[in-house]
C-alpha cells in the first residue's frame, strides 16, 4: 500500500477505534471524581446572571467548550469534519481540525479540512500540525482554513508505539520556537491525551509559547488505539502512561497567570468542564465524546447535547455563585486521594 493510502486508512481506523466502547484508558475511577466542590447554600446570584463568554488575548469565545482536533485526510473523515463544523456553528463552539499533514502533502485531500471553514464561515477554527513541521507548512495549514489559531500537537508516545511512526524527537522545541515567532495568531502547544507536566510547560513558555492545551489521560488513549490496530498488542501495559487531566491542570498551576491554559482529555459531563475551569482552564476541549454522539445519533442530536451541556454548565455556575468563568477560580474545591498525593509528591500547592 502506498504511503498516502496507508495514512488515509489510519485516519479511518482512528475514528472507528475512538468510538468503540474500549477506546478509553481503563481508569477504575476518573480523577475528576477526586475533585469535590464545596456546596454553598447562599450563592446570591441567578441563572441569568451567568455568562459563559471567554475573552482571552487573541480569541473571543462564545462558550468555554471547543471541539478538539480529530480528523480530516480521507473521504470519510472529510464528511465527519463537515458535521463537526455544523455542530460548532450551531453551538458557538470553536473547533480544531485533525493533523493537516495529509492535506499539506496531497492537494486532493485539502478539501477534507477546508469543508470546516466552508460550513462555518464566521467560526473560530484552529489549524493543527505536528511539532516537526517547518514554518512554511504551518503557514500553509493556517491559510488552508483561514484559521484563527494554530495547534501544534505533541504526541511522542503515539509515534513510538506506531511501527510507522517517528523515532527522533530532537529539535521539536526549536521548531516550535520558529513557528511561534513568525506567526501572528495564537499558537497552542497541545498534548494528545498524555497530559503535560510543569517541566514541559516551562520549556514551552521559555521559547515564547503563550497557549497550551494540557490534554490529559482519562479519555482517548492513543497507546491503546495504536495497540488495537495490530495483531500483537505489545504495549497494552503502557495504557496508564501520562498525567490525567486534573493532574495536568494542577501541574500547570504556577503558569495560570502568565499563560493561557486549555484543558481536555476524558471530560465526561458538564461538571468535569466546570472543574477544569475552576482549576484555571480558560476553555475545555472535547474530542471523542462529540465523535461518539455524532456517529451514533447524528448531527442534530449532537447539537442538542452540546446545548444541554452549556445550560448545565450555567446551572452549576449558579450553584457555585460564579457569574463568569473567571469567578469559578474563587470556588472552593477539595482535592482528594491520588490527585492529592500527586500534588504533595510534586510540591504543588
Ligand atoms: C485525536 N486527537 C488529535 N489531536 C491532535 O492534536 N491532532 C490529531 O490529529 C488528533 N487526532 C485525533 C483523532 C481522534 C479520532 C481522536 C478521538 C482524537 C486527540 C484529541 O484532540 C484530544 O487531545 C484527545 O482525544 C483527548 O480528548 P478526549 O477524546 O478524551 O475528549
Amino acid at each position: 500500500m502506498d504511503e498516502n493510502k496507508m495514512r488515509e486508512k489510519r485516519k479511518d481506523e482512528h475514528v472507528q477505534l475512538a468510538i468503540s466502547p474500549q477506546s478509553n484508558s481503563s481508569l477504575p475511577l476518573s480523577h475528576f471524581d477526586q475533585l469535590l466542590f464545596v456546596h454553598q447554600s447562599l450563592p446570591n446570584i441567578g441563572f441569568n446572571d451567568v455568562s459563559l463568554k471567554v475573552n482571552i488575548q487573541g480569541l473571543q469565545l462564545d462558550t468555554p467548550m471547543y471541539i478538539n482536533a480529530m480528523t480530516g485526510g480521507s473521504k470519510m473523515t472529510g464528511e465527519i469534519n463537515a458535521s463537526l463544523a455544523k455542530i460548532a456553528c450551531e453551538t458557538g463552539m470553536a473547533m480544531a481540525v485533525g493533523s493537516q499533514h495529509a492535506g499539506l502533502r496531497n492537494e486532493t485531500l485539502k478539501e477534507t479540512y477546508q469543508v470546516v471553514r466552508k460550513s462555518n464561515p464566521k467560526g473560530i477554527i484552529f489549524a493543527n500540525v505536528g511539532a516537526d513541521v517547518p514554518l512554511d507548512f504551518a503557514l500553509r495549514a493556517i491559510e488552508m482554513l483561514e484559521a484563527n489559531a494554530l495547534q501544534i500537537h505533541l504526541n511522542v508516545p503515539q509515534e513510538l508505539v506506531m511501527p510507522e511512526g517517528e523515532r527522533d524527537f530532537k529539535g521539536w522545541l526549536q521548531q516550535i520556537e520558529q513557528v511561534v515567532h513568525h506567526i501572528d495568531i495564537p499558537v497552542i502547544a497541545k498534548e494528545v491525551g498524555f497530559g503535560m507536566s510543569k517541566e514541559t510547560i516551562r520549556l514551552l513558555k521559555e521559547i515564547g509559547v503563550q497557549y497550551v492545551d494540557v490534554s490529559g489521560r482519562g479519555g482517548t488513549n492513543f497507546i491503546h488505539i495504536e495497540n488495537q490496530r495490530r495483531e500483537h498488542r505489545e504495549y497494552e501495559y503502557l495504557q496508564g502512561w501520562g498525567q490525567t487531566t486534573p493532574i495536568a491542570l494542577l501541574e500547570a498551576h504556577e503558569y495560570l497567570n502568565s499563560m493561557i491554559v486549555f484543558a481536555s482529555g476524558g471530560v465526561r459531563n458538564p461538571l468535569d468542564v466546570v472543574k477544569c475551569l475552576s482549576l484555571g482552564a480558560k476553555a475545555v476541549g472535547l474530542a471523542s465524546p462529540i465523535l461518539k454522539i455524532l456517529l451514533k445519533a447524528g448531527v442534530e442530536e449532537a447539537i442538542e447535547e452540546m446545548k444541554h451541556w452549556q445550560e448545565q454548565i450555567k446551572t452549576i455556575c449558579t450553584m457555585l455563585g460564579a457569574k463568569n468563568i473567571d469567578e469559578l477560580r474563587n470556588c472552593s474545591i477539595v482535592i482528594t486521594k491520588e490527585v492529592r498525593e500527586w500534588c504533595e509528591a510534586r510540591g504543588i500547592d
